[in-house]
């Protein structure tokens, strides 16, 4: 006879996209999620309180295994606590996205757990469960806290509600989702140079000039309109970053190269992906953005530097389930 079930019947797994923040001219207020790479989770709910990490796969022995360290255990526990659950989870995390990357790596891992946790939640305890994803954000922005030592929402909040996001404010906080373009393709190029957001972050000028906010007020408007009208020549106008890429792009050995490739190849606009390195590119459809990909990285392998090319259209849907009622050992 089985005496203590030590985990519950059901299980899930959880896959939450990459994100692109910043968008050029909107640091830490926009971002959009891509179809892929991202990252998954299993997840358990168990009878025992606390959140473990059962195995992390993909991360090349980086990511700790200690569960008061690792963003997605913490975020998970802050949820169960918050709800007052009589349960603790089990995790496992499946990274396919590198790390210090600026695809939002830590936010696909936090959106994929909470998003995990809520669903069993939804389950065992449906009382418990919050009642929109939305109301998720929180928890996954106090993961970008311990990650970074910044709770932005600019990859947490597209990372969980898909598509293209504005964070107008922070305080309240109010997080809105911009229609965008059918057609519109991203292309992101990741160099194998590690930037850390927290470093990238460090080395910000504190003051603007009014000049370069003027500028960058425009520019992001502008960037919102054209999204909503559906202008590709508004869009690409649009992404100019006068106040943080001229800062940044240092740390991207061969950035002015791979940028201007990718404008000689058609692409809308260019910046770099969040805090870096990785680059994006926006186009108009997906042969220009796969020729924008093969002349980013035409520009890095001139300088033997080695990348990834992903081309991916928005991603409308956030964290979805991949598989669920799993069996576990
Ligand atoms: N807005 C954040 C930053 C995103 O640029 O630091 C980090 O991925």
């Amino acid at each position: 006879m089985k005496l203590v079930d030590i985990t519950l019947n059901k299980s899930i797994r959880v896959f939450a996209p990459a994100t692109v923040a910043n968008v050029a001219c909107g640091f830490d207020i926009m971002g959009f999620a891509i179809e892929h790479p991202g990252d998954e989770v299993v997840m358990t709910l168990t009878n025992r309180k606390g959140v473990v990490i059962d195995k992390i796969i993909g991360d090349e022995g980086k990511l700790p295994l200690d569960a008061e360290k690792n963003t997605v255990s913490v975020v998970v526990k802050y949820l169960l606590e918050h709800v007052n659950s009589q349960f603790g989870a089990k995790i496992t995390l499946y990274k396919h996205m590198p790390l210090g990357s600026g695809l939002g790596s830590s936010a696909a891992s936090a959106v994929a757990g909470l998003f995990a946790a809520n669903e069993l939640l939804s389950v065992y305890e449906p009382e418990k469960a919050l009642k929109n994803r939305e109301a998720l954000l929180p928890f996954a922005m106090e993961g970008e806290r311990l990650a970074c030592g910044s709770a932005h929402a600019d990859n947490v909040a597209p990372a969980l509600m898909g598509g293209f996001v504005l964070v107008r404010s922070y305080d309240p906080l109010d997080v809105i989702k911009i229609p965008t373009p059918e057609a519109l393709r991203v292309t992101v190029i990741h160099p194998h140079v590690e930037v850390q957001t927290r470093d990238a972050r460090s080395i910000l000028k504190k003051q603007t000039p009014l000049k370069d906010a003027i500028i960058q007020w425009g520019n992001t408007a502008g960037l919102v309109a054209g999204l909503w009208k559906c202008d590709f020549d508004l869009i690409g106008r649009s992404m100019q970053d006068v106040i943080i890429e001229p800062i940044r792009s240092i740390l991207i050995p061969g950035f002015d190269a791979v940028k201007a490739n990718a404008m000689q190849a058609g692409a809308l606009g260019c910046g770099i992906s969040g805090s870096g390195p990785s680059i994006f590119a926006l186009s108009q459809d997906q042969e220009t953005a796969e020729e924008v990909g093969r002349k980013m990285q035409n520009a890095f392998g001139a300088l033997n530097i080695d990348s990834e090319v992903y081309v991916s259209p928005i991603n409308r849907q956030g964290p979805r389930i991949v598989d669920e009622g799993l069996n576990h050992e």
